[in-house]
């Protein structure tokens, strides 16, 4: 095929034919096109754009250039969640039990943190003996058998992506909206879904800064996943201040199991709501269970849908659901409790505190994403390695009150120089001021 004559069409602002597209992504996945040529033709995509029927081809070419997960058929409905990725986005830990816990299917296939953002598989990494790197029949199998999985993309999954998305990170071409559509979709096309729910984050701290931007691939998704037989919808969320209360690897698997819990029965129940966990990532979990139980028309509205969510929480089942997930994928379940009854696992905790009282009226998402790769919880490469144990928590959120010397967040560190300089950098990422500022809302939409 001659790749160059579609390199030049699409620099020239020229519509590429499906046909073209498809041969392409099959040489490239096949290694007949060099790096150099599908880095020029990816540069040309993000200065030209594709339009939806090549934004269509490209996402299905890249599905099929490898194998798809097949499931026997079943009443159960096949539904997965994805985020656009921020800092303390632990949703899908908790989500995962809990979609099962209501009769769904759920084949989440995860990926890994890259710079601030951190990674579903990272977090799950933090757990004493929990693979994430399962061969295909093992998913089915345990999907099947349990409800749930949550693990890497396989080898034979979608390699067309893998190659592509590590070109477009040294490339400069990542943030082009038909090509996080195709490289996400193709991701979840190739799970043979019935329904899933993107959360498309905007914020200083999101791929997409601001909200237009986020609503922009939000829609170019939805469409394309609806277009591809999926019932997807996209929420729009906040990303200028964390979700939740900590980030870091086991800081935030921490906190996932402590949203799964029933709360203590001794305790009045707001306090007991309080041990469940923020609010915030509560609010998250909730909302993604009632979009896909309203998608799947196991529920008739949102508002049903949500209560539904909330009883299956309140009843404990998604915790044990939690429970059964980790054995399934080898978690030494005696190691894992010991660990979560620890205060924290890294060497150092310090205490960021506030200079003055007031109302916390900015937390900085991005520069609490930056201290903590900078801690050695993030990658600033692919090949770099991670320590689980360092991060975040503890995190005062806009609107609350605190105290002189009131507590901002903890610092989990290395050591004590590390702790230090990731203490100066933080308190850039607080500000406090004397009047309680207006709420800003988690969720800023739902499409369509
Ligand atoms: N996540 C992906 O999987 N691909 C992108 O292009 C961006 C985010």
């Amino acid at each position: 095929m001659n790749f160059l004559s579609s390199i030049e069409q699409k620099r020239e602002g020229k519509i590429l034919a499906p046909e073209q597209i498809q041969n392409f992504i099959r040489e490239f996945t096949a290694g007949k096109i060099p790096d150099y040529q599908m880095a020029a033709m990816l540069m040309a995509i993000y200065f030209r754009g594709l339009n939806t029927a090549e934004t269509t081809a490209l996402t299905l070419a890249m599905r099929d250039s490898g194998d798809a997960l097949k499931f026997p058929k079943d009443k159960r409905p096949l539904v997965d969640k994805h985020s656009t990725g921020g800092i303390g986005d632990k949703v899908s830990l908790p989500l995962a039990p809990l979609l099962a816990c209501l009769g769904f299917r759920v084949p989440m296939i995860s990926g890994r943190g890259l710079g601030i953002t951190g990674g579903t598989l990272d977090k799950l990494d933090s757990i004493p003996g929990f693979k994430t790197l399962l061969p295909a029949g093992k998913i089915v199998d345990q999907v099947q058998k349990i409800g749930c999985v949550i693990c890497g993309q396989t080898d034979r999954m979608v390699p067309a992506d893998k190659k592509i998305y590590a070109l477009r990170d040294v490339s400069g071409t990542v943030p082009s909206i038909p090509l996080i559509t195709a490289s996400i979709l193709s991701k979840k096309l190739a799970e043979s879904l019935d329904a899933l729910v993107l959360d498309v984050k905007f914020g200083c701290a999101a791929f997409m800064q601001t909200r237009t931007d986020a609503r922009k691939l939000a829609k170019a998704m939805v469409a394309l996943g609806n277009e591809c037989g999926v019932n997807t919808r996209a929420i729009l969320t906040n990303m200028d201040t964390p979700l939740g209360r900590a980030a870091g690897n086991w800081l935030e698997v921490k906190e996932s199991v402590a949203c799964l819990e029933t709360g203590r029965a001794d305790l009045p129940v707001s306090q007991a709501a309080q041990q469940r966990g923020p609010t915030d990532l509560l609010e998250l979990v909730l909302g993604c269970a009632a979009l896909l139980l309203v998608q799947t028309r196991k529920a008739k509205s949102l508002v049903a849908a949500r209560k539904r969510a909330e009883d299956c929480l309140n009843s404990g089942a998604p915790r044990k659901k939690w429970d059964e997930m980790l054995i399934a994928q080898g978690a030494d379940l005696g190691a894992f409790n010991k660990k979560l009854a620890l205060d924290h696992t890294a060497p150092v905790v310090v205490e960021l505190k506030a200079e003055k009282p007031g109302f916390v009226s900015r937390c900085d998402a991005r520069l609490i994403g930056e201290v903590i790769r900078d801690l050695g919880g993030g990658r600033l490469t692919k090949e770099s390695a991670i320590n689980y144990d360092v991060g975040i928590d503890q995190i005062a959120k806009p609107g609350e009150r605190v105290g002189k010397s009131g507590i901002l967040c903890r610092i989990h560190a290395t050591d004590r120089i590390k702790a230090g300089v990731a203490s100066r950098q933080l308190e850039a990422a607080f500000t406090i001021s004397t009047r309680r500022p207006p709420a800003i809302p988690l969720v800023a939409g739902i499409l369509p």
